[in-house]
């Protein structure tokens, strides 16, 4: 099953996929959730479809390069999760090709990647220790329930391969792992419009997300 899983799972992604959202974490969220969450000093991403991890490692190199969570003991929580074991695996080793670079600036390429051998790179181990990878399916309701009080979930370009009915469970499981007011991203072209009503929209500048309200407990 985990072979036939990694043969007929569309994995393409790279580093800051849909800039626009990209943008929105660095102007909005990250400055939003440093505001937000100074009392805890304790903040929650999760990238919940993050197929070779360029998702949440860019994520990690804007909250690096925002340099807004280093003073005072803050912790930063990132996880990356999939059900393909081998682009699990491929985040780990936190090594990519130029497809990969497709989105990146390239003084941001230089500053947070090696060239290991001709057409390799490989990602800072200080970033690449930033976020935690499992595997995870979306289908899985008990799998999903581990993950608790996320700030932000990133859920991006995968709900496309869902009927309506799996984008409603799917989404309406990943509520359960929000916190109040928490968000969800999901792709730029994707959208929860007659899927589920649990979510309130929250557009930021020109970009639009998904936000559990912040009266709603558990
Ligand atoms: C097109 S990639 C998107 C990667 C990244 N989120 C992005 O936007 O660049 C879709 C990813 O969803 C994963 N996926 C598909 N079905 C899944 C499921 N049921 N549970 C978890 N991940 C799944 C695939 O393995 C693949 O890595």
């Amino acid at each position: 099953m985990r072979e036939l899983i990694n043969l007929i799972t569309v994995n393409e992604t790279y580093f800051f996929r849909e800039a626009p959202q990209m943008a929105l974490f660095k102007d909005e969220l990250l400055p939003l959730l440093r505001e937000k969450n100074r009392q805890e000093k304790t903040i929650r991403i999760w990238s919940a479809a993050c197929s070779n991890g360029a998702e949440p490692y860019s994520i990690a190199i804007l909250i690096r390069e925002s340099g807004l969570f280093t003073d005072g003991g803050w912790r930063v929580e990132l996880y990356g999760t999939d059900i393909n074991a081998e682009a699990i695996q491929t985040a780990r080793l936190g090594l990519y090709t130029a497809n990969a670079f497709r989105g990146v600036d390239g003084a941001i390429q230089n500053k947070y990647f090696s060239l290991k051998e001709p057409g390799v790179w490989e990602l800072d181990p200080g970033i690449r220790q930033m976020v935690h990878f499992s595997l995870l399916n979306l289908y899985n309701p008990a799998q999903i329930k581990l993950m608790r009080n996320m700030d932000v979930i990133l859920c991006r370009n995968v709900l496309i391969y869902f009927d309506t009915e799996g984008k409603k469970q799917v989404s309406e499981h990943l509520y359960g792992s929000l916190r109040p007011s928490g968000y969800l991203v999901i792709g730029q072209s994707e959208s929860l419009f007659k899927v589920t009503t649990l979510y309130k929209m929250a557009p930021m500048g020109n970009v639009l997300v998904y936000q559990r309200p912040a009266e709603e407990a558990d």
